[in-house]
C-alpha cells in the first residue's frame, strides 16, 4: 500500500500553484499574501482580528518587509504612523481607526482620550492614540524604505519629511524619558517595550495595585488561547498603570511613573535608529556627526548600565528600586544588532544564546523570548517563552553582523520555514514550532520576506545585505514588484 501523504504542514493557505513550488517560494508568496490581506489603505493592521488598528513598531518591521513588495506602500505605513506624532515627539503605540467599533479591542480610545488627556502634551486633535510608546525601530524602517527604492523616495522627499520627526522621536526618549538620568530611555508600562508580559515585568510589577477584572472588558480573548496571552491579574496593573499616565495628562515629569524600566532591547533599537538617523542625515546632505556621537554615547551607557558579564547578557535595570532585574530575557541579547560592541561582550553574547538559556542551534529552532531554565518560562503564553520573529529577525542580523554566518542561516533558515508552517503566527512554540497566539501577523510576513527576499537590496550600511551574493533563496521567476503603490 503506498504510503498515506502527509498532510500539507507549510503554507496551507496559499493555493495549489503555489504548493508546487519550492518551500522558499512558498514561504514568500504566503507572506505577500498575509502582507496584502492585512493593508487597509494607509497602513497595515497586525492582524485582522486581535489588533485591527495600527501599531507603532508593528508598523515599523511591516514596512521593512513591504519596501521589497511595494515601496511607496512602505513610505505610507510610516508617514500614516507618524503624521500621528505628538507634539512632545513621542509616536504613539497604536493609531485609531475610527471606523473598527469600540468593542474591537481593549483598551479603546474611549480609555485613553489622547485628544483630550494629551493635549497638554501636544497630542493630534483630530485622531485618536494611545498615550504610550514602543520600541524605537522606526529611523531604521525609514532608512531601509528609502533604500529600496531611493528614486521614488527622493521624488516624494520621503526623508526629508520624516527626518524631523524622527528626530523628534529619538529625542523625546533620551529626554523626558531619561528617568534614570543616565543617558538611557525608560519605558513606564510594560507595553511600550512591546514585550508586554515579560517575566523582567514581575518584579516591578508586583508593586503595582491592580485595578478589578470587572472594571474592563478584554477582547484579546475573543480572537487567542487564554492559555497563550496575559492573566486578568496582568491587565489589571497594565490599566491601573495606562489610567495613572493618562489621569497625570501623560506628563512625564507630573506622573511620578510607578513603574519606570530601562530596557536594553528599547536602548539597543534606539541606539541603532541612531545610526540609522546618521545615515538619513548623510543621504539629506547633513552632518551626520551628532548622530553618530550620540550613538556612540548611548552605546557606552548601555554596556556600564546594563551589561551583566556574570549573565552574558544585558538586563533591564528597575529605576525606582535601582537595581538590575535579575530574570534573562531575549531583550538581552538584542544588543548584538549593533556596532561598536566590545569584542567580548559580543563573544559572551553569542555564546549566551547558544548556550542552556536559550539553546539557539541545540534545543531550540528560534530564540525563545524568555530564559528555557528560568522559574517562570512558559513555551505558549505571551512573552514568557514563545519565539517571536521579529525578535529572532533582530538577533538574525546581529550574527550576521558579527560573522556569525552558520548561526544566521541556520536561523533564517528556521524563521523562514516556521512562518509558513505555522501559517504566519504571531509566536511559536520554541522547541516545536508549534503555532500559538493568532495567524496571518503581519510582522512574521514581514520579516520573512526581508530574508528571502531576492534580489537582495542594499541595507546602506546600516545593517547586513540579508544574503551572500551567491545565495538565491527564492528563484528569480518570483515576482517582486518594485514600485506599485
Ligand atoms: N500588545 C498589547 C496588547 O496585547 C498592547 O499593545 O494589546
Amino acid at each position: 500500500m503506498p504510503p498515506t501523504p502527509a498532510p500539507p504542514s507549510i503554507g496551507d493557505h496559499v493555493d495549489r500553484a503555489d504548493q508546487s513550488t519550492s518551500p522558499h517560494t512558498t514561504a514568500y508568496n504566503g507572506a505577500r499574501r498575509v502582507l496584502t490581506g492585512n493593508w487597509v489603505g494607509a497602513s497595515t493592521v497586525p492582524s485582522r482580528s486581535l489588533y485591527p488598528h495600527q501599531w507603532s513598531w508593528d508598523s515599523a518591521f511591516v514596512a521593512i518587509g513591504l519596501r521589497h513588495l511595494w515601496p511607496l506602500r512602505a513610505q505610507r505605513e510610516l508617514e500614516t504612523l507618524l503624521a500621528a506624532q505628538w507634539q512632545d515627539g513621542r509616536v504613539p503605540h497604536i493609531v485609531f481607526n475610527p471606523s473598527v467599533p469600540l468593542a474591537a479591542y481593549f483598551p479603546s480610545p474611549d480609555f485613553w482620550r489622547s485628544s483630550s488627556e494629551g493635549a497638554g502634551c501636544g497630542a493630534p486633535a483630530g485622531t485618536e492614540t494611545s498615550g504610550l510608546v514602543q520600541p524605537p525601530v522606526h529611523a531604521v524602517a525609514a532608512w531601509l524604505t528609502h533604500r529600496a527604492d531611493p528614486v521614488a523616495s527622493h521624488q516624494r522627499g520621503f526623508l526629508r519629511r520624516v527626518y524631523p520627526r524622527l528626530v523628534a522621536w529619538q529625542r523625546y526618549l533620551t529626554g523626558a524619558r531619561d528617568l534614570g538620568g543616565h543617558g538611557l530611555a525608560s519605558i513606564v508600562h510594560p507595553w511600550e517595550s512591546g514585550m508586554d508580559n515579560s517575566p523582567c515585568w514581575d518584579p516591578p510589577l508586583a508593586r503595582i495595585d491592580p485595578v478589578g477584572s470587572d472594571t474592563f472588558h478584554r477582547a484579546d480573548l475573543h480572537h487567542s488561547r487564554p492559555a497563550d496571552r496575559p492573566t486578568d491579574l496582568d491587565y489589571g496593573r497594565y490599566v491601573r498603570l495606562a489610567e495613572n499616565y493618562r489621569d497625570h495628562g501623560y506628563l512625564d515629569r507630573d506622573c511620578g511613573h510607578p513603574f519606570a524600566v530601562e530596557d536594553p532591547a528599547v536602548n539597543a533599537l534606539l541606539i541603532l535608529s541612531e545610526h540609522a538617523l546618521a545615515e538619513i542625515a548623510g543621504a539629506l546632505g547633513r552632518d551626520p556627526s551628532d548622530h553618530l556621537v550620540r550613538a556612540e554615547e548611548l552605546t557606552t551607557a548601555l554596556v556600564k548600565r546594563l551589561w551583566h558579564a556574570e549573565s552574558g547578557q544585558f538586563l533591564a535595570h528597575d529605576v525606582i528600586a535601582d537595581e538590575p532585574i535579575a530574570e534573562h530575557s531575549a531583550a538581552g541579547l538584542i544588543p548584538l544588532v549593533l556596532p561598536g560592541l566590545p569584542e567580548e561582550t559580543v563573544r559572551a553574547l553569542v555564546a549566551t544564546a547558544t548556550g542552556p538559556r536559550f539553546g539557539l542551534g541545540v534545543s531550540t529552532r528560534m530564540v525563545p523570548s524568555y530564559d528555557l531554565t528560568g522559574h517562570a518560562f512558559d513555551p505558549a503564553r505571551y512573552w514568557r517563552g514563545p519565539a517571536w520573529f521579529n525578535v529572532n529577525w533582530l538577533v538574525e542580523r546581529g550574527l550576521r553582523r558579527h560573522g556569525e554566518l552558520a548561526l544566521a542561516n541556520e536561523l533564517r533558515a528556521n524563521l523562514t520555514r516556521l512562518a509558513a508552517s505555522s501559517r504566519y503566527a504571531e509566536y511559536v512554540d520554541p522547541v516545536t514550532g508549534e503555532a500559538r497566539g493568532t495567524r496571518d501577523f503581519s510582522w512574521t510576513a514581514a520579516v520573512t520576506i526581508d530574508l528571502l527576499a531576492e534580489p537582495p537590496l542594499p541595507a546602506g550600511g546600516l545593517l547586513p545585505a540579508p544574503h551572500h551574493a551567491e545565495e538565491r533563496l527564492v528563484p528569480a521567476s518570483v515576482p517582486v514588484p518594485v514600485s506599485a503603490d
